[in-house]
């Protein structure tokens, strides 16, 4: 297995002991097998030519400008990546979509491959198989998947063997039973509607989160009954300040704009409503700090503990912390921030020069909790869980909020040290609601 990157940088970092992305266990798998069957390269033309398989997992973002932009997925590093395998092959491959792409994305990618293969009769088979890990537990997801996916051309004999080759490969540590086949197309559905369906779970339960305030539900105990439906299932079912990480928006909106662009809008409209769900509920978050706070968090101190879209992970990308801190900086606080693997210049690559004189990124909690007046916490690091919050109680303003935006802190505990505490979907402090005149 090669790994090939035109970015010299990265690759020198897959080479180093220092591996470019955090993730729990993966420093193992990749010292176990570096240089024994696994290696990193930018000689991208050598590990084409020499392959008889290339897994493409290039980046699909959302794109930026022209026709589609915001929404549509763009292509360019797609259409690049197949370019140079079609310049550079001189053998049958077997080409293997990983990234994420819309559908009928296949039929695209052959025709750039075919019309720019220069050495004669080269044959490309094109397979699908969507990438289902989540971050943090990716190795896991790896090693025990719930089912791998392959797409290909399974109504001619060319393409049910090339899928095949590639079941035989995941046949290796995967049940077969666990290894499904489909159509291309079907394929490259079924990894957006999965991102999007698993959205929309949390965006409904989140729903329901802001409803419980208002009724004394506990959003909780709604999810652990509902869960308790075999039809429904407990998992992703935790109501949060909102879904972040590269993958749920930006798969809603390109399933969304394929939907239009096939004229169904009622349909683009349904999953819309998915990202406006987000979008409301880390508003609300933020209206309720203000509110709690007498209706003003001017120049107070509020840490932030957690900044990454989810625990385990360093990663930030659409982290529902971006939209909560900018909308605290708006209402004039000063943000203290802590989170144990994102580095301060990550945040002010997310965050902006401008927002970046409201926030201090701190490298312990201690620091950022000192004289706060409030905490949030934005990601559920399981340390967060552990401070000693009585401590903590002691060195901050009072009254001393904490706004759990996870729902991971035990909160009868937070209240009984003398907290004010603001908890997702569960029945309203008496304090917040008299702050609020509720
Ligand atoms: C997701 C899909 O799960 C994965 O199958 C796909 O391959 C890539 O996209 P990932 O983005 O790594 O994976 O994280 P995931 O665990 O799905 O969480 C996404 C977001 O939803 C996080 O911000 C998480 O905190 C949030 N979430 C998840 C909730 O708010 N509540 C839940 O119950 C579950």
């Amino acid at each position: 297995m090669t790994v090939v990157d035109l970015n010299q940088q990265r690759i020198d970092a897959w080479n180093s002991d220092n591996l470019p992305i955090y993730e729990p266990g993966l420093d193992e798998v990749v010292k176990a097998c570096r240089g024994k069957n696994l290696f990193f390269s930018t000689d991208c033309e050598a590990a084409i030519r020499a392959a008889q398989c290339i897994f493409v997992s290039v980046n699909t973002p959302t794109k930026k400008t022209g026709l589609g932009k915001g929404k549509a997925a763009d292509l360019t590093y797609w259409e690049s990546a197949a370019r140079n395998i079609a310049a550079w092959s001189t053998s049958d491959k077997i080409i293997v979509e990983k990234s994420t792409v819309p559908v009928r994305t296949a039929e695209a990618i052959e025709k750039v491959l075919l019309r720019n293969c220069p050495a004669p009769g080269v044959h490309f088979d094109i397979l699908s198989n969507p990438e289902f890990l989540a971050e943090g537990t990716a190795i896991d997801d790896l090693t025990a998947p719930d089912r791998v996916l392959i797409g290909g051309k399974i109504e001619n004999d060319r393409g049910t063997a090339a899928c095949a080759a590639l079941v035989d490969v995941y046949a290796n540590w995967v049940p077969r039973e666990r290894i499904l086949t489909a159509n291309l197309w079907s394929a490259e559905l079924s990894k957006l509607t999965a991102n999007a369906m698993l959205a929309q779970r949390i965006s409904s339960i989140n729903a329901i989160s802001a409803l419980c305030e208002c009724t004394g539900a506990d959003v909780s105990q709604v999810s652990f009954a509902i869960g308790k439906d075999s039809r429904i299932g407990p998992k992703f079912l935790n109501a949060s300040v909102g879904f972040g990480g590269s993958c749920f928006q930006k798969d809603i909106l390109n399933l969304a704009y394929i939907c239009e662009c096939h004229g169904l809008q009622e349909v683009a409209d349904y999953w819309y409503s998915v990202v406006g769900m987000n979008d409301y509920q880390k508003t609300r978050f933020v209206r309720r700090v203000v509110s709690a706070m007498f209706n003003t968090i001017r120049n107070k101190k509020i840490a932030m503990l957690g900044f990454a879209f989810k625990k385990d992970t360093g990663d930030t990308r659409e982290t529902p912390a971006i939209d909560v801190a900018a909308g605290m900086i708006e209402d004039g606080a000063k943000i203290a921030l802590y989170d144990p693997q994102v580095p301060e210049e990550q945040v002010r690559m997310d965050m902006g020069e401008e927002a970046m004189k409201s926030i201090t990124c701190y490298k312990n909690p201690t620091d950022a909790l000192k004289d706060a007046h409030a905490v949030t916490i934005m990601t559920e690091w399981d340390e967060f869980k552990t401070y000693d919050w009585k401590e903590i109680y002691e060195v901050m303003h009072k009254p001393a909020f904490v706004f759990d935006g996870r729902n991971i802190l035990d909160h009868a505990h937070l209240s009984e040290i003398g907290f004010i505490v603001y908890a997702l979907g569960k029945p309203i402090d008496p304090f917040l609601k008299s702050a609020e005149g509720a």
